[in-house]
């Protein structure tokens, strides 16, 4: 390596747990006698009690896949600024002195991109200081890895530091699952899972289908890893994948470097899958090499060995998909959705004909971000750019490159290909996500009809610069730059010339490069980088201005069980129903984002959004209900906050799959946090049922769908029979029955009472989470003792 190699930040705690992973799966196979998939190696490996979850399960695998909830032990953790202020909110209140598994924070989407690398990340670190204060505040007091903002973007330097193989990360970011490229299994989350794992508390998944990707072929000097998964994604869709891990096989496998299969791991979010898996090759072997893990490259060269990092001949797939890879041609997808692919050519030749229906001149080309931001990409890239300068050429429309890292930046920098990147017309964004979240300020094109192409992986309306007449497609870097010579989208660099300025054409040869830096990574700037296994300084004050209207400390839910439980009473104090919620109410309708995002780390300033999205039943409106303590109608939020105030117990009815949509936490913590112990559906989401039991609150179904429109605002709601559920040792076949009861106008008057039987899907931890009054209580109690 050469004298700027990078400094060893390596701590053997990167090295997965290879030697109890191998016993574990020793056990695993003696309960299912049958050959295994790869994920299911990696994930079973995991099992904090696999005689539990397996014994008696049959060799038939869907007895397990798509059915069995697992108890999972993970080995790592990492937070992005925006998700990690809610998830270490969370944390604290749990009391405890450290993170109990190793745990990073990277700070990342809250820098804006405007006017260049430099001026970007000091104004973004000006005007958001009070929150990377906090986080690396907290970070020091509970022993997490901090990468600061300019340190880069958190899946590029998970895959240059922590990414493993055989390892079982979280992150509460959806494109986590990139690390998946070094052969590990990386799931994205929200904040109350994150807690899961920062306090070791088995992490709860229902067992994954499996979806087998047979490679053959090798790729075509034009095609990269990216045209793999853009064409994937069409042939998927973006709900191909869910519930699922695409596991990809074959011979095809070999010939892709780590980096690339981390960039088809990555966007494995857009078809939906919970992380794709890819068997331990080579290149990953020596892509730990280069990045100062030689340790774990022999680790996990003697886990292949004995069978860990690769399936089972004879493994069984849910699904399997064959493509080969000699027959792929570089795609683009979209616009306004990443599993609308078309092959180049015949994207181009329609764009030619003017059937698109868009412009065709490139506003702007965009290349890096998490999905497409490796040293080869951008050496690659370079070779097309460094062709194009030897004729004279510069780029025809604005050209920005995102680095993934400082690891990265450094070292393309050291090798001249920055500087034949802005020799050409382009310009350097800070080590950060920017255009990719929608962190670009670019009001000179609002509301104007533009298109853009990018290397990135998600290109919903706005999601780039928030106009949502940006039409949007998705390629492989490589193409992105070709296409930015011609400024337009009906150029296709494979056949077609542009004219040089000496009149004559010139036609690109197609991009090559090393795959990795023949002389090593450069370190960049070391004040990036942080201590590896910092000891946690439990006297260090984690920072939060108490005036702050972005973050606040969270208070601890209360049980509503905590005056009678001494008892043996476990009935849910006298609810009023706040409103009946009709038809679809996703978590955007509970939470919503946009300019709501800011308030992330502040509950009570967040908490007025709540349901501002849902329609009140009764009164066929959005965002109102009527307060039957005052008789007047407000928003929702409105009257929410006035029954807090009151002290006031209330719970609401839902319509069909409540809750629908991301894993957003606040669309579960908000109403706790003004008071609702009780939702009663006729169906609920998955993940929003288990996030709103995370925070202590009960969930019901209706016995008897009608029933849904026999309660409505305003009615006092009392459960009759929950005891026999809740109390410790309870029963889960109980059938908790609801007492209704209606008022005349005066809302004084009784006019009816009656009783509905419900229906539950609670586990006993579940159980558990609410007579404590949340998943967090809990935690704490059992620190406690
Ligand atoms: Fe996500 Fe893009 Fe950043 S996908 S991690 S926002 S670069």
């Amino acid at each position: 390596p050469a004298a700027d190699a990078r400094v060893p930040t390596f701590h053997p705690s990167r090295i997965p747990p290879y030697a109890k992973l191998l016993e574990n799966l020793e056990l695993v196979r003696s309960l299912l006698g049958r050959p295994l998939t790869l994920s299911e190696k990696i994930l079973y490996s995991h099992l904090k009690d696999a005689q539990a979850d397996l014994a008696g399960v049959g060799k038939d695998p869907t007895n397990v896949r798509g059915k069995k909830y697992l108890k999972l032990n993970i080995d790592r953790l990492a937070m992005q600024d925006a998700s990690a202020q809610m998830a270490l909110l969370q944390f604290m209140t749990c009391g405890l002195d450290r993170v109990a598994i190793p745990s990073s924070v990277h700070c990342d989407h809250l820098i804006q991109a405007y006017e260049g690398a430099e001026a970007d990340l000091k104004r973004s670190i000006a005007s958001n200081k009070e929150v990377f204060d906090f986080l690396e505040s907290a970070s020091r007091r509970y022993g997490i890895e901090f990468w600061g903002p300019g340190s880069g973007i958190i899946h590029q330097i998970v895959l240059e530091n922590y990414a493993a193989p055989g390892l079982l990360m979280l992150g509460t970011d959806s494109h986590t699952p990139n690390a998946s490229g070094l052969g590990c299994l990386a799931i994205g989350v929200g904040g109350a899972d994150a807690v899961d794992a920062m306090t070791a508390t088995p992490w709860e998944l229902l067992a994954p289908k499996a979806l087998g990707v047979h490679l053959t072929g090798q790729l075509s000097p034009w095609c990269t890893p990216k045209d793999v998964i853009l064409h994937l994604a069409g042939r998927l869709t973006v709900r191909g994948g869910t519930g699922k891990i695409v596991e990809y096989m074959g011979p095809g496998l070999a010939s892709l470097p780590a980096t690339g299969l981390a960039t088809m791991a990555n966007m494995g979010a857009e078809v939906g899958a919970t992380t794709s898996a890819f068997a331990f090759t080579p290149a990953m072997s020596a892509y730990l090499e280069a990045t100062g893990r030689a340790e774990v490259a022999r680790g996990a060269e003697a886990a292949a060995a004995r069978g860990l990092l690769s399936a089972d001949e004879g493994a069984e797939y849910d699904e399997r998909i064959e493509i080969n890879l000699s027959e792929l041609e570089p795609c683009l997808n979209g616009p306004f959705t990443p599993d609308l692919s078309t092959p180049l050519s015949q994207f181009v030749a329609k764009a030619k004909s003017e059937s698109r229906g868009h412009p065709i001149e490139l506003s702007a080309a965009l290349i890096g971000s998490c999905t497409n931001s490796s040293y080869a990409d951008m050496a690659r890239c370079a070779s097309l750019a460094e062709q194009a300068k030897k004729r004279g050429l510069k780029v025809k429309a604005s050209f920005d490159v995102t680095p993934g890292s400082e690891q990265v930046r450094a070292t393309v920098e050291r090798d001249g290909i920055e500087q034949t990147l802005r020799d050409v017309g382009a310009r350097v964004l800070a080590n950060a996500c920017g255009p990719c979240i929608g962190q670009w300020n670019r009001k000179e094109l609002q509301g104007e009809d533009n298109v853009i192409l990018t290397s990135f992986n998600r290109n919903f309306r706005g999601r780039n610069d928030g106009n949502t007449k940006t039409w949007n497609m998705l390629a492989s870097p490589e193409i992105v730059t070709a296409m930015a010579f011609a400024g337009r989208l009906d150029f296709n660099p494979m056949t077609d010339s542009l004219t040089a300025p000496d009149g004559k054409p010139f036609k690109f040869e197609p991009p090559s490069s090393d795959v990795l830096p023949s002389k090593g990574f450069a370190q960049g700037d070391v004040g990036y980088l942080p201590r590896p296994v910092p000891e946690p300084q439990p006297e260090a004050e984690v920072l939060i201005d108490p005036s702050s209207s972005r973050l606040e400390p969270l208070q601890p839910f209360d049980s509503p069980f905590a005056a009678t439980a001494a008892e043996g009473k476990y009935e849910l104090p006298s609810m009023r129903c706040l409103l009946r919620i009709k038809g679809k109410c996703t978590t955007d309708h509970i939470s919503a984002a946009g300019p709501w995002l800011k308030y992330k780390g502040h509950l009570s300033n967040l908490a007025e959004n709540t349901l501002i999205g849902a329609t009140n039943g009764e009164l066929d409106a959005v965002n109102v209900a009527h307060d039957c303590f005052t008789g007047e109608t407000d928003t929702i939020p409105g009257v929410a906050k006035k029954w807090k105030a009151r002290q006031q117990p209330w719970m609401m009815v839902a319509d069909h799959n409540y809750g629908e949509g991301s894993a957003r936490e606040h669309a579960a913590l908000q109403p706790r946090f003004y008071g609702c112990n009780l939702i009663v559906a006729r169906s609920i989401a998955r993940i929003a049922e288990t996030n709103l039991r995370k925070q202590g609150v009960l969930t019901l179904l209706f016995e008897n769908e009608d029933d849904y429109l026999r309660i409505g605002g305003g009615d006092l709601v009392e459960t009759v029979n929950l005891t026999e559920l809740i109390r410790p040792g309870g029963s889960l076949d109980t059938q908790v029955k609801l007492r209704v009861t209606k008022f005349e106008d005066d809302g004084k008057t009784v006019r009816e009472t009656f009783e509905l039987p419900t229906k539950h899907t609670l586990s006993a931890a579940h159980l558990d989470w609410i007579r404590a009054g949340s998943a967090l209580n809990l935690i704490k109690e059992k620190a406690r003792a």
